[in-house]
């Protein structure tokens, strides 16, 4: 038999197995991370290796820089996932792994290593977007969540609002028609000489300061629910740049402050419109900028005002990490959603 037809019906049996553990990789951008996640609910180990230092010198990701530094450490973070939970490779059911979107040699290293993994074992290979698996951290999180709700995904590549109508179903209600959420606040934090990746030191920097201080655009889309920050971006730099050819001072405090709540109030405004136009009664946060603290009080305030309950993931699983990944293997492996070895990174993956 050939190895997808084992595998095939490996999966199939797995779909009445009490405890499935599976093996997940994610390499897409600047971490290489591995875990093992069981029922796609428990976190058994969850390793992140971040290369930010690497990086941050040049103001952000150089792809040819993360390739490499995803080779020297992948096979070490698999390591590190058996070890941490406590398994051999014999008590791993599926290999889980970042197919995409993202950067392509970046992707490629988890990709490779995977499918080593799944050929040597004969084990299950599940392909997982990352879009999904920031969604699927909620699962991780919150052991009560389940489909449907409404979700809002803002990370440094993307920025989608969607409803998530069950495992692995989705329909884009809006997203950013120029710059990621994650992209302006790391773009918004350069200006501000914070270092890569400037989001999460800029809003460091503005929980001491006045949002009102600085009065900046509202963005227009085409959508009801669509996003943009290009506009707000260039209104922010122009604005700081500005201020320093008149000779004038802002605290940088207040400049952060005034661009995080320009930011939280477009995300929360579109957010909340879809919830209330399409009646959902569960929204939940994912991505990056979900770990951003102006971000979640303002949810957290919305959604008791609506009587909306809120889902955010724990802050460790906001940024890229291989449980969230492990999370949404196991429901695409729940619908024999498993690859063959001509699997392929795919840097400009969608989810819907
Ligand atoms: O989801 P993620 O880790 O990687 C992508 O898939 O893109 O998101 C990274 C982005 C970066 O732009 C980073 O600056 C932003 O999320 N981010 C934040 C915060 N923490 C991370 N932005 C604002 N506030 C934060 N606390
Ligand atoms: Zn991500």
């Amino acid at each position: 038999m050939s190895y997808i037809d084992v595998c095939r019906e490996k999966a199939a049996q797995l779909k009445t197995k009490e405890k499935v553990n599976i093996l997940a990789i994610e390499s897409s951008c600047d971490e290489t991370a591995a875990a093992v996640i069981q029922n796609g609910r428990v976190i058994l180990s969850n390793e992140v290796f971040s290369q930010i230092p690497l990086h941050a010198l040049y103001g952000g990701v150089v792809p040819e820089i993360a390739s490499r530094a995803h080779v020297d450490a992948v096979d070490r973070m698999v390591d590190h996932a058996l070890k941490e939970a406590g398994l051999t490779f014999d008590e791993i059911d599926a290999i889980g792994v970042t197919c995409g979107p993202g950067l392509v040699g970046a992707l490629l290293t988890g990709v490779s290593c995977a499918k080593g993994l799944a050929f040597a074992l004969e084990k299950p290979l599940i392909p997982v977007n990352h879009i999904e698996g920031h969604i699927c951290a909620n699962y991780l999180t919150h052991a009560e969540l389940t489909p449907p709700f409404l979700c809002l995904v803002a990370s440094g590549g993307h920025s989608h609002i969607l409803m998530v109508e069950d495992y692995g179903v989705y329909r884009l209600l809006g997203c950013t028609q120029d710059d990621a959420a994650g992209e302006a606040f790391d773009k918004a934090a350069r200006v501000l000489h914070l270092p890569y990746p400037g989001g999460p030191l800029l809003d460091k920097l503005a929980q001491k300061g006045d949002p009102h201080a600085l009065k900046l655009p509202m963005a227009h889309a085409p959508g009801p629910y669509d996003l943009s920050f290009s506009g707000l971006k260039t209104a922010f730099i122009n604005a700081v740049h500005k201020l320093d050819q008149r000779g004038e001072t802002m605290p940088p405090e207040d400049l952060a402050a005034s661009f995080q709540q320009a930011v939280v109030d477009a995300l929360l405004s579109k957010t909340m419109q879809a919830a209330l136009d399409n009646h959902v009664k569960c929204v939940a946060l994912a991505g990056g900028v979900s770990a951003n603290s102006g971000l979640r009080a303002a949810f957290t305030q919305a959604c008791q005002k609506a009587r909306m309950k809120l889902y955010m993931p724990e802050l460790k699983l906001c940024g890229d990490n291989a449980a969230m990944i492990g999370s949404a293997a196991y429901y695409r492996l729940l619908h024999g959603e498993i690859a063959d070895l001509d699997l392929n990174a795919k840097p400009a993956l969608r989810l819907v």
